[in-house]
């Protein structure tokens, strides 16, 4: 395999040599590309030396001996381009599609599968305008490689190091060798349902639909037919994925139940609403008519029914609990005949609805729970995915959820 090394400029760039080194040996050819700051934590001539080619800097956006410019032929060059680390700034970068140096512009000439590997501090890693550009990059089909928790350059012990060498590289050998899922339809809902009061007002909770996007996103890149239904978010729709926008409760239920029919796995992450008012006003309601009376009658529990309206899907339903959660899984597991219930206990702050990261565990009859430690929502859903493609396989027990 053919790979570009884009390395910007973080502490972790020291470890870029590690991962030429690591990739040579395994009979890869490694190109190398710094950003101007990346030269400030490791030379170009380790670089040069371990992958024995001369390293793309910054001022060489110029031809190469056959005249064609060489951010182009380095992008034809390579079958995967990686950045690691990716800065929060190289990041911003990507996702605004800038050609403001070599890395950058090569980036976008490249047709092939991108990967990136952030590092930074707790703090940036986790502010809204760093996870836009993270979220319009998965949305673009950008496979995300970390990053982890563990001791940072600040000392602390905390989300934001870069994911490890080994990590990397078994990520740009994934890429080649294509998708687990190929040929498989995987149906996923998101996000939270709307259910009116009147023509303004609805009952609804707080999930972002990060949790079922970002599996959309990992089962689309894995090479499954993707079917997204979603609740209302504010969320771009990710490569590669069919999407079904919907409002309330039974709305969903209706095109879950149609697109069922198509799948072989469904996973009901989205929070829906589990009652909805008995009768919707036509028009808005006055204050001046004092507290409206509501009565709320329970929504059809989507994921129940599909026992029998999808009899041969493996269905997996997630429960967001604020206490008890083994004995409410556990409960959920048989009350809704799913195979897996992953549940998450929502009364942490630093998981669950709304935050970027997540800790879960995956309960399934007869077998023991399993914990994916906390981590970014996107590589939670690929431990998911691995556990439900283990399902598909025959379900072996057990299975080594403690990596990042
Ligand atoms: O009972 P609870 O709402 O906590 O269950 C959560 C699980 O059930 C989720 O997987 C959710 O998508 C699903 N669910 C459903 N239909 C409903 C309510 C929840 O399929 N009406």
């Amino acid at each position: 395999m053919k790979v570009l090394l884009g390395v910007s400029g973080g502490i972790a760039a020291f470890k870029a040599p590690e991962i030429v080194r690591s990739l040579r040996r395994k009979g890869h050819a490694v190109r190398c590309s710094m950003t101007r700051s990346a030269g400030a934590f490791v030379t170009p001539l380790t670089l040069e030396v371990l992958s024995q080619y001369p390293v793309y800097r910054e001022e060489y956006l110029q031809p190469d001996n056959n005249g064609d410019e060489l951010h182009i032929s380095a992008a034809r060059w390579a079958d995967v381009f990686c950045v690691a680390p990716a800065t929060c700034n190289t990041l911003a970068r990507l996702a605004l599609g800038l050609a403001d140096d070599f890395l950058a512009t090569t980036a976008l000439a490249f047709t092939g599968d991108l990967l990136v590997a952030p590092a930074m501090t707790s703090e940036m890693w986790e502010k809204e305008a760093v996870q836009a550009h993270v979220t319009t990059l998965l949305a673009r089909g950008v496979t995300l490689i970390g990053p982890v928790v563990g001791p940072l350059a600040t000392g602390e012990t905390a989300m934001g190091r870069m994911a490890d060498p080994d990590e990397i590289v078994t990520a740009i050998e994934a890429t080649a060798k294509g998708g687990d899922l190929e040929g498989r339809t995987v149906l996923i809902t998101a996000g939270p349902t709307h259910e009116p009061l009147d023509p303004v007002r609805f009952l609804s909770n707080r999930s972002s639909g990060k949790m079922g996007f970002s599996l959309a996103v990992e089962a689309a890149s894995r090479g499954a037919r993707t079917l997204l239904v979603s609740g209302p978010v504010s969320l771009p729709t990710p490569r590669g994925v069919e999407r079904f926008d919907v409002t309330t409760a039974a709305e969903m239920a209706d095109v879950v139940d149609r697109l069922a029919q198509e799948a072989e796995v469904v996973i009901m992450a989205a929070a829906v609403a589990d009652f909805t008012p008995r009768s919707t006003s036509e028009t808005k309601l006055k204050k001046g008519a004092g507290p409206p009376r509501m009565s709320l009658v329970a929504t059809p529990d989507i994921l129940t029914r599909l026992q029998e309206i999808a009899p041969n899907t493996l269905r997996v339903g997630f429960a967001a609990e604020t206490g008890n959660l083994e004995s409410e899984a556990r409960r959920k597991l048989v009350d809704k005949r799913a195979h897996l219930i992953v549940a998450n206990d929502v009364s942490r702050s630093d998981i669950g609805f709304g935050s970027e990261n997540n800790e879960v565990t995956v309960f399934r009859a007869g077998k023991p729970p399993l914990t994916i430690p906390l981590q970014a929502k996107r590589l939670v859903a690929a431990r998911l995915l691995d556990l439900i493609r283990q399902e598909l396989d025959g379900g072996e027990p057990g299975m080594d959820t403690a990596g990042g």
